[in-house]
């Protein structure tokens, strides 16, 4: 199940060049390219004429020419020359999709082009914003991941996962044994724990110099379809509230999103942004290599979750208290999806 009239993440801008990238979205295979202007662009990636991937074929100037009889397609997706033949067939085209780059990233709206919508990208405008240092995810590449993308979905709406999946970096004091809090908007869900009074988690203690309790929190804002911001923050313990965090305290945002290929199969994009450290290379570099196992233990959790579900997809599961964001989610993206049947 997919919504179609939303942003997702194509690709890092840095990705889409003046050589064609192949990525297939919600089923759909796609090419994408840079025109001679900058422009990036998205085409199906399929020629009208026997369904080569236009992937395969050159980049001439702003347009594309089919790597086997060579038929040539604008950046609009009309095709614009056959090779000895002067007239060209009106239905000689193929669907071009709306994109827009912003903060860094390609966005594709794979539904009806007409209703693409800049005011639905999620805020991750600390991508660009001065005072916050961003690493790129993967060397600002996606992570295939074989599962599907609800899975993410779960996993960043319930975070007393840290406990069990990150026990080395996240984990240490139990996240799971603070209640959430479940807000829900018009386009999203937020999951907010508060954990006052108590140790830092082993990845900051290291990089802190007093060793004494502070307050915690754990922020996730999923917006639609899957666009997760994770606010994950800490300030001496007492002189904040959840309800008036600290603005001066560090901050932790992590921006996930799990762009779906297939049903079972999705990219995940992700970066984190911190507000502490801004311009120290060597604290980056140590910062990126300390975090980096923890994505790779959330891609290992959802990919077996997904062999699972494909072995005994009937087989009876229950709810608990900590479910009530991620349920929250996925009855939003039901609501939507029917929408889009309307
Ligand atoms: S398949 Fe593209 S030109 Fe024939
Ligand atoms: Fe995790």
């Amino acid at each position: 199940m997919f919504l179609r009239n939303c942003w997702y993440v194509a690709a890092w801008s840095e990705e889409v060049t003046r050589t064609p990238l192949a990525r297939t979205f919600l089923g759909m295979p796609t090419m994408l390219y840079r025109a001679e202007d900058g422009e990036a662009v998205a085409l199906e990636d399929r020629c009208c004429h026997r369904n080569l991937p236009l992937s395969m074929g050159k980049i001439e100037g702003s347009d594309v020419r089919c790597g086997y009889h060579g038929l040539k397609f604008d950046r609009t997706g009309r095709c614009i020359e056959i090779p000895g033949q002067p007239q060209i067939p009106p239905d000689a085209k193929v669907m071009r999709f709306a994109l827009v780059e912003r903060w860094g990233l390609v966005w594709i709206w794979p539904g009806d082009p007409a209703k693409a919508d800049e005011t639905l990208l999620p805020r991750w405008h600390y991508l660009t914003e001065p005072g916050w240092s961003v690493i790129k995810g993967n060397d600002a590449a996606p992570v295939a991941m074989k599962c599907n993308w609800e899975l993410n979905n779960d996993n960043l709406l319930d975070l007393s996962h840290v406990t069990y999946v990150h026990p080395k970096t996240l984990g240490a004091h139990g996240a799971d044994q603070y209640p959430v809090q479940t807000d829900r908007r018009p386009r999203s869900v937020r999951m907010i724990r508060w954990m006052p009074n108590v140790p830092p988690i082993p990845m900051w203690a290291k990089y802190l110099s007093s060793a004494g309790n502070v307050d915690r929190w754990q922020i996730t804002e999923a917006e639609l379809p899957g666009h997760c911001t994770v606010d994950a923050g800490f300030a001496p313990a007492g002189e904040s509230t959840i309800d008036n965090l600290r603005e001066d305290s560090p901050r932790i945002r992590v921006l996930l999103t799990a762009t779906p290929e297939t049903e079972s199969t999705s990219y995940l994009f992700y970066a984190q942004i911190r507000n502490f450290g801004v311009e120290d290379a060597a604290f980056t570099d140590r910062f990126r290599r300390d975090s980096r196992g923890v994505f790779d233990e959330d891609v290992v959790i959802l990919e077996a979750q997904q062999r699972a579900n494909d072995a005994m997809p009937d087989a009876p599961t229950i709810d608990i208290r900590f479910d009530a964001p991620h349920l929250a989610m996925r009855r939003l993206v039901r609501e939507f999806a029917e929408r889009e049947k309307s």
